[in-house]
């Protein structure tokens, strides 16, 4: 039976995230199992989908382990668990003001406390452009200054509100394969990792130096085999393209129309088509296309 979730109880992330679920993220809860052991969320992110389970009660999982690569980020959850006091006093120094911003973005963070290095994430995260986090090749954030109006840098109550969330979950700074390792039958993963690119000239978002190019596409695909053989429910988004319904053509694949607001290029945002990849068989909803193991389109 999948999760009843409802939507009074999705607690919203606390970044905006390339990537971040929207419209998608209704067809993702409604394949989410309604109880398991672990949940796991590999690629996290803003964490879409960890926020709107563990809002409800009871939460349909019994432990959650978060992951990503982004150190900044995961410091910006550990500050949240652990320390929500100290991150809400380092937020209170910023301000919205285009010197501090660049002044802020210079500064290497890998020194600073959790505290101060989640505040200026936050800060970064609220102010810059589009909401977007893009590196060099030096690793460094090179997003540029954003106009708005009037931008919340301090949102206290979702900042509290995201803290008991995170209470007693896991968080791992690293590669997906530390945590999908550890999965074990009953629990339930969610991977959400840099979608293929649209087209050839499109680039790869940029979210680390390392990249996530088509060999690691190929790798994770065979974690997602890997996984059904242990008898552990495995969930992955991307886009509909021709090399992903390749990759996943011996599962069972949603086909979903969703809008995207994050794009630098603004002819670029629109409908665009993505897929629910589920290594066990789903149920078919109405509007939804289903391809099951080994059908084309
Ligand atoms: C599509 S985004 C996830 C969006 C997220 N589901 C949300 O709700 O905002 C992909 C994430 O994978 C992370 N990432 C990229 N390569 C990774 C890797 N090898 N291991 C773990 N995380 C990685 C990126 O830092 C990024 O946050």
């Amino acid at each position: 039976m999948p999760f009843g979730y409802h939507r009074d109880h999705v607690i919203r992330p606390v970044v905006k995230w390339a990537g971040g679920k929207g419209k998608l993220l209704n067809e993702l809860l409604s394949h989410v199992p309604a109880s398991m052991g672990t949940y796991i969320e590999p690629f996290c992110g803003g964490a879409a989908v960890f926020f709107a389970l563990a809002g409800h009660t009871p939460r349909p999982f019994e432990r959650a382990i978060l992951c990503d690569q982004n150190e900044d980020l995961m410091a910006c959850y550990r500050a949240l668990r652990d320390d929500l006091p100290g991150l809400v006093r380092a937020l209170r120094k910023y301000r919205y003001d285009r010197d501090l911003f660049y002044e802020t973005r210079a500064k290497d963070p890998s020194n600073l406390k959790d505290a101060a290095r989640g505040a200026r994430f936050l800060f970064l995260n609220k102010t810059c452009f589009n909401g977007l986090w893009r590196v060099n090749s030096k690793g460094q954030f090179n997003v540029p200054f954003g106009t708005y109006k009037n931008p919340k840098i301090l949102d206290e109550e979702g900042l509290e509100e995201a803290s008991r969330a995170l209470a007693g979950v896991e968080l791992v700074t690293g590669d997906y394969r530390t945590v999908t390792k550890r999965a074990k039958r009953g629990d339930f993963v969610y991977l959400d990792p840099p979608y293929v690119p649209l087209s050839r000239t499109a680039q790869f978002t940029a979210y680390s130096m390392a990249g996530f190019g088509p060999k690691d596409q190929v790798k994770l695909a065979g974690e997602l085999a890997r996984l059904a053989k242990k008898g552990v429910k495995a969930m992955l988004s991307n886009h509909d393209t021709k090399e992903t319904e390749e990759l996943y053509k011996s599962f069972w694949t949603r086909v979903v129309n969703v809008r995207r607001s994050i794009n630098s290029d603004i002819t670029k945002r629109g409908d665009t088509r993505e897929i629910i990849v589920t290594n066990w068989d789903v149920s078919v909803g109405d509007e939804a296309v289903v391809r099951a193991p080994g059908q084309g389109r």
